[in-house]
């Protein structure tokens, strides 16, 4: 074990221990992660080997404990990601990129609820005067929400650990904390990791639902340390495309709910706006009757939700053809194009493919590749789908489309929006009952030949 005052070096990614500097994290393989930090406070201290401590006892697993009391924010797209509501006692980290409304959601949602619970905010990012100019600007400055400036988790932890102290706490960000019995920087692991354990041991024994605020990097994951996300119970990212106004509050982690909810907004002039309908937000651009674009009814988390998939090729002039996509995933994209090519005989390989999923949606399902395919083949031979038709299915290898999840629901969805036609796979699999089509024609598609077979060519 290190000595007491022995420095370390903590990797800022994965939180792994080395008692020497290297360029690479042994652990995570991680380039550059590596920052130097003082050892002592940080390393388990006192481990005993049994000594000193007390048996502890052990129950059985049958016994009868109430259903978590839940706080509603009055967001009702917050409730819902959160799994119906805020559960008392749990911790709920939320990530995302700067700018993209994290602070003006837990406002918002604090501003809701102030009048019923008692509310605090908790800035290390913003001084009390811009967070009052936001709450001016949303409307809530008459909310009874109790705001603070403050980084000290020594401070703060002394204000909440206090009997009915808060019901709601928001921590503005996780990032800006630190603690004075560790020597290193705020924002490094240790620093964030001690921060949000003392936090998160306070909201457990004192009942009150905690928000932690986290930076999201480059690549896309929580700043410094995955290990924040093993130690919340629910972890929220917060995301949204540029030069997009819509806002998806996606839950990564829930241990109160389930997971890949998610919660539509639109960020306005006066905050954040709740989408109650989706689809209809997505399509309302659409054009009709274009080639190259096609409706896939795609499930998000519990929710059926229509986009837009659209799609362009075009002849290359270059020598390798380029392969462009935004919204979905390029390995998939080549391996429908590569199913076109040799199941169908569609000549894709001298040609440039561009994808977009619009709206900055991004969609993850394979339910989505009948969709694509059709957007292919119709910008190929340009023959538009038919402007009343939805598409959905999974394509195999073999070229075969592969039945999916929660088919009434997409055509329910699909119904709602004034779809006519729904381009789908044959209702197989283990539940074989009939399918309430909601007036939607369905069109039973096997084969990928038969959605090719749909466009003139
Ligand atoms: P913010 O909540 O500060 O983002 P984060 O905490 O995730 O960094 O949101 C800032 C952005 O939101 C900023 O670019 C301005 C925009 N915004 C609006 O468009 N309307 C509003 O009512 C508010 C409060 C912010
Ligand atoms: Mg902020």
């Amino acid at each position: 074990m290190a000595k007491k005052d022995q420095t370390q070096f903590v990797c800022q990614s994965c939180g792994a221990i080395t008692s020497k500097w290297v360029g690479k994290c042994e652990s995570c393989n991680e380039w550059n992660t590596l920052t130097e930090e003082a050892g002592s406070g940080s390393l388990p201290k006192g481990v005993s080997g049994g000594k000193g401590g007390k048996s502890i006892s052990f129950v059985g697993l049958k016994g009868k404990s109430a259903a978590p009391p839940r706080l509603q924010t009055g967001i009702k797209e917050l409730d819902r990601v959160c799994g119906g509501g805020l559960v008392a006692g749990s911790a709920i980290l939320v990530g995302g990129d700067p700018g993209i409304g994290k602070s003006t959601l837990l406002l918002q949602a604090c501003g809701g609820m102030a009048a019923g619970s008692k509310c605090l905010y908790i800035t290390g990012e913003e001084a009390v005067d811009q967070v009052r100019l936001r709450a001016s600007r949303l409307g809530l400055e008459n909310a009874p929400v109790e705001l603070a400036a403050a980084t000290n988790v020594r401070d703060i932890a002394a204000t909440l650990d206090t009997k009915g102290a808060a019901d709601l706490v928001v921590i503005d960000s996780i990032q800006t904390m630190y603690t004075d019995a560790i020597d290193s920087a705020p924002g490094t692991v240790t620093q964030v990791r001690t921060c949000s354990h003392e936090l998160i041991r306070i909201a457990k024994k004192r009942g009150f639902t905690l928000f932690l605020v986290g930076h999201v990097t480059k690549e896309g994951t929580l700043a410094g340390p995955r290990v924040l996300e093993h130690m919340v119970d629910t972890v929220l990212y917060f995301e949204g495309e540029r030069g997009h106004h819509f806002r998806i509050l996606r839950a990564v982690k829930n241990r109160f709910g389930a997971t890949d909810e998610i919660g539509v907004f639109e960020m306005a002039n006066e905050g954040l706006a709740e989408v109650p309908n989706p689809s209809a937000l997505f399509l309302a651009e659409r054009r009709g009757n274009v080639s190259g674009s096609c409706v896939f009814a795609g499930l998000e988390g519990t929710r059926p939700m229509l986009v837009e998939i659209q799609a362009l090729v075009a002849p290359s002039s270059l020598g390798t053809a380029r392969r462009a996509v935004v919204g979905w995933d390029s390995g998939r994209l080549a391996m429908i194009a590569a199913v076109l090519e040799s199941r169908c005989g569609l000549a894709l390989g001298g040609h440039d493919i561009y994808l977009n999923v619009a709206g900055g949606l991004r969609v993850s399902e394979p339910a989505a590749d009948a969709a694509v395919a059709a957007a292919l083949v119709s910008s190929f031979r340009d023959s538009p789908v038919s402007p009343g038709a939805v598409v959905f299915g999974e394509i195999g290898l073999s070229g075969e489309i592969r039945a999916v999840s929660q088919m009434d629901q997409r055509l329910r969805e699909a119904a709602k929006l004034g779809f006519t036609e729904a381009w789908m796979p044959k209702n197989a699999g283990r539940r074989k009952q009939a399918m309430d089509t909601q007036g939607v024609a369905i069109d039973s598609l096997g084969h990928i030949q038969a959605l090719v077979g749909k466009f003139s060519s």
